[in-house]
């Protein structure tokens, strides 16, 4: 069991990453099915908070079959930071994250995201005005630091439990590196194994197969996996994990049934989440990601990203099922994108 405050979590729990533009609500959903553990919403601009705008107060939304759920937020200002934490108490998620890690340049050069890793200080005043703001669990996501030689994130784990925060959550690379380079969990393993530390250290960076997860777990003894990329496209990541994790045996690959079944899925959150125009609009930029791997999918793709009704979409998934039937996939199709330039906020 780990414990985010009151947040009761099963034992090694694996988290679904906040990821812009792609964990909403209705992949949240797909996610949640598949077995991740804790979910947070895309991140949400505090200054977009208290000026009320539509976008941000819309990543608001959270639903009782997704919990635990955590809002993340981020910003460089105290007095902003402090008041969206207190609009987000409102909706009553199950922990408050922050953002200290965003490499976006929109984000990162306002002296959010994690323009603040630059400043130790600054980052534990900002987290210190958020957790006196709220009486829900905090928790930090961010990366190891600025650049190589300004890794200081052992010193911001200490003392960001020291102002409060119930969990941290780390990406293994720095602000410059944004994604290249594979990500290091050296300092990761390290904080967590930092006697001083007692709140759960959750490990994130490059997950993207069962193997690699029990061998990071077992390398560097985090108390949970944070997955993001590997995801998208591959819910089914989550419970591949758990079932390798307990079993030491591979689940079988999701079949072409369940890939479509997901799209169907992830198609009607949308469309009720949002409204059929901007749901079907939306799932548009998933079709891709949940058919990767399948042969001579070009035809059926344009279909799905053209058609404007879910019933002319499901009849293009009916056939899909039909032509496709007892198609087996080479191996899981997962890649970890680098996403910096393919990045929606970038
Ligand atoms: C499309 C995309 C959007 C992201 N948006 C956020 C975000 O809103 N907040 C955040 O803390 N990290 C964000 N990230 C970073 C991820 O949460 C995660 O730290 C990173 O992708 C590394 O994990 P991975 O290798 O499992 O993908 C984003 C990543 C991607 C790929």
């Amino acid at each position: 069991m780990v414990k985010i405050g009151p947040v009761t979590l099963p034992d090694f729990p694996l988290l679904l990453a906040p990821m812009e533009d792609v964990s909403d609500p209705p992949f949240r959903a797909v996610c949640k099915d598949k077995g991740a553990d804790l979910m947070y919403t895309e991140f949400i601009s505090s200054e977009g908070l208290i000026r009320d705008a539509i976008k941000s107060k819309k990543k608001l939304d959270i639903f009782d079959y997704e919990r635990p759920v955590g809002i993340q937020i981020f910003g460089g200002d105290e007095e902003s930071l402090g008041l969206a934490a207190k609009i987000v108490e409102v909706t009553q998620p199950d922990l408050l994250d922050i953002n200290f890690g965003c490499p976006v340049k929109k984000v990162a050069l306002k002296g959010a995201g994690a323009g603040v890793l630059r400043d130790v200080d600054l980052t534990v005043r900002l987290t210190k005005a958020v957790v006196q703001s709220t009486s829900l669990p905090v928790t930090v996501k961010t990366r190891l630091g600025w650049d190589d030689s300004n890794k200081n994130i052992e010193e911001v784990a200490e003392r960001l439990q020291d102002v409060g925060i119930k969990a941290l959550a780390i990406h293994g690379r720095t602000r410059v590196q944004m994604y290249k380079g594979e990500a290091d969990w050296t300092l990761i393993g390290k904080i967590k194994n930092n006697p001083r530390i007692t709140i759960p250290i959750f490990g994130n960076g490059d997950i993207d197969s069962p193997e690699k997860a029990l061998a990071y777990k077992n390398r560097y003894g985090v108390d949970g996996i944070m997955i993001g990329r590997a995801a998208i496209g591959y819910p089914w990541i989550f419970n591949e994990i758990k079932h390798f994790m307990k079993t030491g045996e591979h689940l079988p690959a999701p079949t072409i049934e369940d890939r479509l079944a997901v799209c169907r899925k992830h198609l009607r959150y949308s469309i009720e989440w949002k409204n059929p125009v901007v749901g079907i609009n939306e799932m548009r930029r998933h079709y891709a990601n949940y058919l990767k791997g399948l042969p001579n999918i070009k035809e059926y793709r344009n279909k799905l990203v053209t058609l404007r009704t879910e019933e002319e979409l499901n009849a293009v998934f009916d056939e899909m099922a039909r032509v496709y039937e007892g198609f087996t996939f080479e191996k899981t199709p997962i890649a970890l994108i680098n996403y910096h330039e393919k990045c929606p906020i970038d």
